[in-house]
This record gives C-alpha cells, structure tokens and sequence, in this order.
C-alpha cells in the first residue's frame, strides 16, 4: 500500500524517481507526485497529481523539477480521498520540509487536534500530515533526523517515510516502523524505496532498514540510528535480482509474462534444493533438527494467494509428514485464543513478507513460544527477518497485483519443506521419496505443455466473458485451487466468482445454477474424480455453462461438457501446480477481453501493509 522513493546524488532527481515510482505502481495508484529540493533556493518544490502515474508524468514534462535530492510516492488512500490535496508528498506550514508516508497514523486526530491548537495549518483530510507537522514543530536548531525523531516518537500505527528540508539541502531522511523500507548504496548517490525494483536500475547493494530506525543518507553517506539515537550498523546486502526480470519483456501485461515464467522458476528451485542423493537442502534456519522430529503440529499463517498454497501446504504436510496441520487467514489467527506453544511450527507465507496481518500473526506465535518458518519472495522483507529460518521462493520480482508466479513457487517451497520435515523426522521409505520427487521434477515440463495451450485458453475464455458470475469447484488438494481460480477471475475482471469445496455444493450454491452460471470444475485424475463426475452431471442436468479441468487421454468428460482445458498426467499431490495455470489464463483472457487493467486493478495494491 503507497509506494515510496527517495534520491539523494548529483543527476537529475526527477526522471529517477518517477522511474521508480512507475516500478512501484502495483503498491498503489490512486495518485501520486514527487518534491524536489529547488538549486539555488533549497525549497522544496511539490508536483502532485490525482490517478495513475502518468497523469504526474505529464504534468512534468509541462513543469518539470530540476534538483538532485527529492522523493516521491504512488499512493493507495487510507484516510482522504484520492484529491491532488491528499496526494503526497505532504508540507509544512512554511513549505520548507516535505515528507512522504507508506503506512496509517493512528492517533492522528489527537495530533492533529493538538498542531491545529498550535496554529499549525492543514491542507489534507490525510493522517500523514500530521508527521510533518510535528516534524516542523520540532526542528528548531537540531539536525533533521533529531526532529524526525521526537516526531516519530509521538505516533502510532505503522510508517515508512522520506523527509527533505530547506535547512539541510544536502540531506535525506528515511525511517521506518511496520512498513517496508529499503536503501539503496550507489556511487556517489543513495536511495531509498518501499520496494527493489524502485531503485535496481541504480544499485543492488541494499540495506534493509529494520523496525524503528531512522537513515539519514548524503550523495556519500549512510548513517542510521535508532529512534532514540543510537548509531546502529547494518550490513549492506547484494540482491540478485535484476531490472529485466522487473520489466514486461515484450508481454502485453506484467501477470502475462509471471505467468508464463512458472515453469522456469520452479526448476530453478527444484534444482537449488533437491541434492543428487535427493535430501533437501534447507540451511537457512535455526531450529534445531531435535525440536523439528518433535513438533507436534504445524499452523499456517497467510493471506490471499498465499493462503491458498497454505490450504494446499495443510494437505501435502499431513500427507507427506503425518503432523496435524491447522490453517488460518492471518487476520483471523492474530486475534483468536491460540492454542499453541513450543511445540508448534508456524508456517508463514507471504510473497511480500510485509503483509501487516501476517506479521502480526508471526508475533503472536513467537510470543507463545512457537517457531517461525517462512515462505517468503522478498530477501530481508520483514517476516523473513521475524522467522528462525525461511525458504526463499526466488520468483524474482512480481510486479502484477495478481499474484501468479509467487503462487506456484509458494506451493513449490511448502512441497520441499514438507518433504525436507518428512527426511528429518524419517517418516517415509526413501524409495517413496525419490518416486514422488521424480514426478516433482516433471512438473515444470509439463507446466510448459499447458502454457503451449494459451491459445486455445484464450479463445474458451474469451467465448465465456460475457457471464456475469463464475463458481469454481474442487477437491481434495484441489478445492484450494477452486478458491484461487476464483480470487483470480475476480480481482481482475471484477466478475463475482466463488469458489467452493464441490462437496458442498448441494448444501447451497446448487441452487444457483442455470444457464446463465459459468461453472469452472477442476477434475483432474484423482481420488476424488468420479465425484467430480458426478458434481458435473448435477450441473449439467441444470443447465450451467460447464468448463472441466481434466487429465489429458479423459474422453469420458467430453461426454459432458464442450469445453475442456486438458492438463498433463501427473501425481495427484502436485496437480495444484498444474491446474492454476488454465485458472490464471482464463481470469486474465477474461479481464483483457472486458478492458480491465489486469496489472493494476481497482481498490487493489500489491502488499498489504495495514491491517
Ligand atoms: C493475490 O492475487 C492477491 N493480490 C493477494 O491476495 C495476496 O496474495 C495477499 O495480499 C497476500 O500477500 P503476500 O503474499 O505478500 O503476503
């Protein structure tokens, strides 16, 4: 939610920050702009902008910024319309400092009730502009960061901001408490961003700036202090990733290119983890294997997509380890009387690993006693700083709101970890191991078979655009994946679309069905296949528009329906791999077929990093 960039160098501040701003679109894109420190006259300069990020690159190229030090955000509206008025960055009374948030101020109102009492003037419904009102009010005679401080230390909530000021020109300053932020160390240039692809194009020697501490950046200089002043010392860490993998590559849109990066990404994960003697590899951890044989049950902690491949974690990990495995949406988990201990494992998923409820749920945990693995995309992200040990999913940057790729290598990783939990804890014949992780290995094989369909995809989706409502029905390991293709197809075409457990259909959402219903049925060769015929039979007697899922070599289900999306043999547990990957296509033909903008769709952000 909001994104945020920071440059600080001797080039042109402006094309550098709306280049990272236009990276850090998916955070946000309600409005936008960006502040300059004027040469010369060392003022803060402000250009701001109702919509998406183009409407602020017009405006300056019509009254462009000159300088070398500014900020800039892409916002999502918590508090306030999205007005060019609420737009950030926001000033102080003086127009001397200008500040940009990522986050929500809780107790703005008494703030801002007390600075309004002080004389302090407001020009925004935001809570924001609360901070740089406090910040005003405290900067007489201290340096900036001193200010920001005692500014800081009076708010609640969650933060990442970037000051600059009039006084000190030559100065930026970034902190951060419950919202991302990184810096970026450059040659004679520093930075700062909510997010890696913001600032990759200039550096990948990152800093992750931890919870509650302040960075006060030169062209040449990094120093970061605590809230209460302390010099702290942070490592400067190398990312691989690279400005390529963050950029469309010819695609139409960014969720077209993730998906068709799947099958790449999960060989590349299967190869860094599965050894030749096919152990797995899982260094990066701290628990020791004693209190990994004894844990007694497993809690998953996600939310979205995530929570999904966590659905599909809860069967693989039961399956594959025989630990009861328990499963909640974050927000819920967070609140509810746990009743877990040391003796539990959390499993936390997050492609972003800032996603507030998640955090929250992991401190929880934490605080009962329980140990911390995450699933996590982001290196450094917060969870993966908050957990005693983390599996990478190495997607490389997902830049579409809707998540795709991040999926496939959530469910990737939570396999690895379940059979990896399986090897220590010796709970299956090793012959039993290396068959089913030959069969893992052919997934990314036969992910690119399907993705060789795309066409035929298209069209079938494009023949059933015009429903105006889908249900999606699975089982098994597979009822995750009707909740997912759902999520999918409504977050980006704004199609009401559920997802149901396709046993269930009889205790409701049969009496929906007619003519007019499209209905998605996930019906691959399984355990629960003659089932799903007989769930699809019930449809059809009903009239509903059915399109099957099926194994390739099923003419059974043409029988049934016209419309069949075939998949590759493969072993049940890891048909989830296969399944999402029509489920996605169809959301996204759909959409690009109703005119939905597919990377960036409405009320939508990336991360979700306010509860
Ligand atoms: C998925 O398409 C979503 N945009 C969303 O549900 C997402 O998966 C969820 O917000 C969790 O995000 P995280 O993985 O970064 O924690």
């Amino acid at each position: 939610m909001c994104g945020i960039v920071g440059y600080i160098g001797e080039r042109p501040a402006q094309d550098i920050l709306l280049a990272g701003l236009k990276r850090l679109e998916y955070r946000g894109y309600d409005s936008s702009g960006i502040a300059v420190i004027l040469p010369g006259k060392n003022t803060p300069s402000v250009r701001k902008s109702p919509g998406k990020i183009k409407a602020l690159d017009k405006l300056l190229k019509s009254k462009p910024l000159a300088g070398s030090v500014g900020i800039a955000h892409t916002r999502w509206a918590t508090h306030g319309a999205p007005t060019q008025n609420n737009a950030h960055p926001h000033i102080d009374c003086e127009n001397e400092i200008a500040l940009v948030h990522n986050g929500i101020i809780e107790n703005y109102e008494p703030l801002k009730a007390q600075l309004l009492k002080e004389g302090h003037v407001f020009r925004s419904q935001t809570d924001t502009e609360v901070i740089v009102h406090l910040i005003e009010k405290f900067y007489k005679n201290i340096p900036l960061e001193e200010a920001v401080r005692k500014a800081l230390k009076l708010v609640t909530g969650s933060f990442a901001i970037a000051v600059i000021a009039k006084q000190e020109p030559d100065k930026l300053v970034g902190a951060r408490s419950g919202s991302p932020l990184i810096i970026g160390i450059g040659q004679r240039e520093n930075l700062l961003a909510s997010d890696a692809p913001a600032i990759l194009e200039h550096t990948k020697d990152i800093i992750f700036l931890d919870e509650n501490e302040v960075a006060v950046l030169s062209k040449n200089s990094c120093k970061i202090i605590d809230l209460n002043g302390r010099l702290v010392t942070r490592e400067t860490r190398r990312i691989n990733w690279d400005i390529e993998q963050a950029q469309k590559q010819g695609y139409k849109h960014f969720m077209l290119k993730e998906i068709n990066e799947q099958p790449k990404i999960i060989e590349n994960l299967l190869d860094l983890r599965i050894q030749k003697d096919n152990g797995i590899l899982f260094q990066e951890q701290d628990i020791p294997l004693e209190k990994l044989k004894s844990i007694k049950s497993i809690f998953i902690v996600a939310c979205g997509t995530a929570y999904h491949a966590g659905l599909v974690g809860k069967y693989a990990l039961e399956s594959l380890c025989k630990i009861p495995t328990y499963i909640d949406v974050s927000s819920e988990f967070r609140y509810r009387d746990l009743l877990i201990d040391k003796d539990t494992l959390v499993l936390a998923i997050s492609q972003s690993g800032e996603t507030a409820d998640t955090l929250a749920g992991v401190r929880e945990a934490k605080k009962l006693g329980a140990s911390v693995i995450s699933i996590c995309n982001v290196l450094g992200s917060t969870l993966t700083r908050e957990s005693n040990g983390v599996m990478y999913t190495h997607a490389g940057p997902e830049i579409g709101v809707a998540s795709t790729k991040a999926y496939t290598a959530q469910l990737a990783a939570i396999y690895l970890f379940a059979f990896y939990l399986a090897e220590v804890r010796d709970i299956i014949p090793q012959n039993k191991i290396n068959k089913l992780l030959e069969e893992l290995r052919a997934i990314p094989k036969k992910q690119g078979a399907v993705l060789k369909e795309q066409d035929a995809i298209a069209r079938l989706s494009r023949r059933h655009s015009h429903f105006g409502s889908f249900l999606y029905l699975g089982r098994n390991i597979n009822y995750p994946s009707a909740l997912e293709g759902a999520l999918k197809l409504k977050e980006i075409s704004y199609i009401p679309a559920e997802g149901y457990a396709a046993g269930e259909m009889k205790h409701g959402p049969i009496a929906l069905i007619d003519e007019y219903r499209a209905v998605v049925c996930i019906a691959p060769a399984s355990k629960v296949y003659e089932k799903m015929i007989s769930n699809i039979q019930e449809i059809r007697s009903r009239c509903g528009k059915i399109i099957a899922i099926a194994t390739e070599g099923d003419a059974n289900i043409k029988e049934l329906t016209a419309e069949v999306i075939y998949i590759p043999k493969c072993e049940e547990l890891f048909s989830p791999l296969l399944v999402v990957l029509p489920l996605q296509l169809l959301a996204y033909h759909i959409a690009v077929k109703r005119g939905c903008d597919v990377d960036q769709p409405r009320n939508l952000a990336k991360s979700v990093t306010v509860e």
